[in-house]
């Protein structure tokens, strides 16, 4: 039996199968952070192709966490009108929707100073980011805050706090580039700090009943010394007793290599690890991209949604390609699409 179109729950928001439209940045904003069209067209077209979940690219918190000049963002009122847009449009074209919240932290390739837990860049051509004083993180942490209220106007249906791929948060967490002798540094807990806090105020304005998803890199993959998957169970049983719904499970972004092989589905490992050490639904994703590893992955229980990247930028109606290669009927806005995917029939 195929569990690809099989609807799944959290919180009151139900998802009408396991495919979830990942994360991703399209660099096609402008400097005031707004939605445009470009925004609302490739958004809709996936929704209407039949994916559960769509995720918006990264939501910048204010203008230094931008990864790019080019990011959406949330950090003022004048931001919330289009994606609140964005959201009505995506719930017409038969989705439900989720939208992401970062600080692009030393990842940063914005104009002007950038910051980070410690002076250390990205990479040797990288800008050195200035250290954060522990005012600054309050600020930070309250910028979260208040973006997730304006993200409770724009009616999305799902908020996600970008904890992974070398960005701010997971700067925090990694003791390769977490050099503070604070109490943002040092300990486990102490590089957890800035997580906790950010996940702790945003669920006093995100209402319990709509869901809080946290993406973690589970292993920083960049060298020696960084944070393995114990360190990381660790942070999600903090995680889920603060309310946190869903972890979509990641790893690397700290450095530009990636330590470890790659192959489809190489990083559901430790969307498994997690899902059964904390018994809270997971999403995995990476390099996925067939219906079988995808079946796969859900029978053996591995993780409960699949975020699918790349593919969906190739093939936005990669759900009701699979869904009449199955045999099986999904629930499309625009019934007549799947018409246009099956065997040729004379069309008028
Ligand atoms: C063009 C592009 C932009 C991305 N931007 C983001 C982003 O904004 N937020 C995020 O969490 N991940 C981002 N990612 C990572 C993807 O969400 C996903 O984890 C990665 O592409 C691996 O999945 P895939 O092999 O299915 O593409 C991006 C990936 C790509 C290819």
């Amino acid at each position: 039996m195929s569990l690809i179109l099989q609807p799944f729950s959290l919180g009151d928001v139900t998802i009408k199968n396991r495919i979830v439209m990942a994360p991703m940045l399209m660099y096609s904003g402008q400097e005031d952070g707004k939605v445009n069209d470009l925004h609302l067209a490739h958004y809709a077209a996936r929704a209407l192709g039949g994916v559960g979940l769509i995720a918006t690219e990264v939501v910048a918190v204010e203008p230094a966490g931008r990864i790019s000049h080019k990011d959406l963002g949330l950090w003022d009122d004048v931001q919330i009108a289009g994606l609140r847009r964005l959201a009505e449009m995506i719930r017409n074209c038969g989705a439900k929707s989720s939208l992401q919240l970062a600080h692009a932290g030393r990842k940063s390739s914005t104009e002007g100073e950038i910051f980070a837990p410690s002076a250390i860049p990205h990479t040797d051509q990288s800008k050195v980011p200035t250290a954060l004083s522990t005012d600054q993180i309050g600020d930070i942490v309250q910028a979260y805050k208040a973006a997730a209220k304006r993200a409770l106007e724009t009616q999305f249906d799902c908020l996600e706090i970008h904890a992974a791929h070398g960005y701010l948060a997971h700067e925090f967490l990694s003791p390769l580039s977490n050099h503070r002798e604070d109490r943002y540094g040092g300990s486990l807990g102490n590089r957890q700090r800035f997580v906790i806090e950010v996940v702790t105020e945003v669920r006093k304005v995100w209402p319990r009943n709509k869901p809080l998803i946290v993406r973690l890199s589970a292993e920083d993959r960049a060298g020696p010394g960084g944070s393995e998957i114990a360190d990381t169970i660790d942070l999600g049983h903090q995680l889920k007793a603060l309310g946190v719904d869903l972890l979509s499970v990641s790893a690397g972004g700290l450095s530009a290599q990636f330590d470890g092989e790659i192959y489809p589905g190489y990083q559901v490992d430790f969307a498994r690890k997690l899902k059964q050490a904390l018994d809270i639904p997971t999403a995995c994703n990476g390099s996925i991209t067939s219906s079988e590893l995808i079946e796969s992955i859900l029978h053996s229980q591995s993780s409960d949604l699949i975020y699918l990247g790349r593919a969906l930028l190739s093939d936005p109606f990669w759900v009701i390609r699979f869904a009449r290669q199955a045999g099986l009927e999904t629930d499309l806005v625009i019934p007549t699409y799947a018409r246009a995917t099956g065997p040729y029939l004379r069309g008028h």
